[in-house]
């Protein structure tokens, strides 16, 4: 590990407070494999006091992967002058659900980032879940029958908490997107090898090869079971907070229990198929040029 920087445990199944890194310079090799390892270790990684710019922020990101500027629209030809500091008071009902980012998508992204610009005075958390744990802590018989199981992820329940923010959010999604996908149940981390329950409240709708009503009693199981407090963890953002997490691994939960502005930069890593290889590395020299 590189010297001076320290890894704080939030709770015993995931999270990670980082110290001793500053992100407003280009960061050794070493310190990028001791973050890019966090990441797998902790689900998410927080690193507090990050006044940077948002080009120094997609520098960081390119540590990691394919930086875009959003998932549903976003592309290889993105860069820091596209994303947007974001009041996600206004949408902030849509994301108040568990979810992986944006798994209705053929190719989600692998890992997603936010910086805190402007945070309200108090709620506005956000809370994270380690899925493998949930796996983990599943009986044999019930891994048995999942794996291998397919389901669908869709987008339309999203929109729909979105009320009048809905149409132009859903005019970009479907400009280029698929309205669901059929991901695996069960997921391989690519990069871990261990196993994860890949399916969420916000975005999973039926698993494909079971008859509707077994469907809805299975994920209403595994919602419930995936949700315990034992796998997750709560973070009550301060400005200047940021984060990036696998999104291949976790879901979380924006709680919209707040009223004022709530100014956010995100910023994610282009994604594969689940179930295809997938690395958390820096994009290639020749792009980052
Ligand atoms: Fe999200």
């Amino acid at each position: 590990m590189s010297a001076n920087i320290t890894i704080d445990r939030i709770t015993g199944s995931i999270g990670a407070v980082i110290g001793g890194v500053d992100l407003c310079n280009p960061l050794p090799g070493e310190t990028v494999e001791t973050l890019h390892q966090g990441i797998l270790d902790h689900g998410v990684i927080f690193f507090r006091d990050q006044d940077i710019t948002m080009e120094q922020y997609w520098r960081f990101m390119e540590n990691f992967g394919q930086p875009h500027k959003e998932e549903s629209t976003g592309t290889d030809d993105d860069g820091p002058e596209d994303v947007q500091t974001g009041d996600l008071s206004f949408t902030r009902y849509a994301t108040a659900v568990w979810h992986a980012d944006t798994t209705s998508l053929a190719q989600p992204p692998i890992a997603t980032a936010l910086r805190a610009v402007e945070v309200p005075p108090f709620g506005g958390d956000t809370c994270w879940l380690n899925t493998t744990a949930a796996w983990d802590a599943l009986d044999e018989p019930m891994k048995k029958m999942l794996d291998g199981l397919t389901a669908v992820h869709s987008i339309q329940d999203t929109v729909e908490r979105m009320a009048e923010y809905a149409g132009a959010f859903f005019e970009g999604y479907s400009s280029r997107n698929e309205f669901e996908q059929v991901h695996p149940v069960v997921l391989t981390h690519p990069e871990t090898g261990r196993k994860s329950l890949y399916v969420s409240e916000c975005f999973t709708t039926r698993i494909v090869e079971l008859d509707k009503l077994a469907s809805q009693a299975v994920l209403g199981y595994l919602f419930k079971h995936t949700q315990r407090p034992d796998f997750s963890m709560r973070w009550k953002w301060a400005q200047n907070d940021m984060c990036i997490w696998d999104n291949r691994s976790t879901q979380h939960f924006a709680v919209p229990d707040y009223e004022s502005s709530r100014q956010m930069q995100r910023v994610v890593i282009a994604g594969v198929k689940p179930g295809e290889y997938s690395e958390l590395k820096p994009v290639s020299k020749a792009r980052a040029a």
